[in-house]
């Protein structure tokens, strides 16, 4: 593999670990501030971003490559409204898109077809978790208008979490 492809790969793997913290730090947030369902929902979240961690390390491997574990950066730990978490989500995978974006063009530069046809995986889960996550606050900002809208958002976050339990392990 050309060395500037593993670079740009092992950037992306510390920026889906730090992912995995960030959405971790918020989870923690939620619990303490009495919103189980979003605290499941982010620890969730942030499960599955080691997962793109790991299958990124994995990859490397498999083409004769060494991922880095590398040191990461402190995350957030404190927000002040549970709007504010949701509305950094969004914006935090929109960042995450355009990383991913970035490691294409450098995968097409550099003509290495094999790593841009595995990234279509990440191309495709960057499209479903910005719908997500527009969809998430769509929902809040309507929860926020009524009497109690908050407690129910917090339940339809519950469900969310287990629903995406589910279809991880069918
Ligand atoms: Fe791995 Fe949510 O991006």
């Amino acid at each position: 593999m050309k060395q500037q492809v593993i670079n740009v790969i092992n950037s992306q793997i510390k920026a889906e670990e730090e992912s995995s913290r960030l959405y971790f730090a918020m989870g923690n947030w939620c619990e303490t501030q009495g919103y189980p369902g979003c605290a499941s929902y982010l620890y969730q979240h942030a499960d599955e971003e080691r997962l793109h961690m790991v299958k990124l390390v994995h990859y490397l491997s498999e083409r004769g490559a060494h991922a880095l574990t590398q040191a990461l950066a402190q995350p957030q730990n404190n927000w002040d409204t549970i709007q504010d978490v949701f509305k950094e989500v969004l914006k935090h995978e929109e960042y995450v898109t355009q990383l991913i974006n970035n490691l294409f063009e450098v995968c097409m530069v550099e003509k290495d077809y094999m790593t841009s046809n595995f990234l279509q995986w990440y191309i495709q889960e960057q499209i479903e978790e910005e719908a997500t996550a527009r969809s998430v606050l769509d929902k809040l900002q309507l929860a926020s208008t009524s009497q109690g809208g908050i407690f129910h958002f917090d339940k339809d976050m519950e469900a969310l979490a287990k629903q995406a339990i589910a279809a991880k392990l069918q």
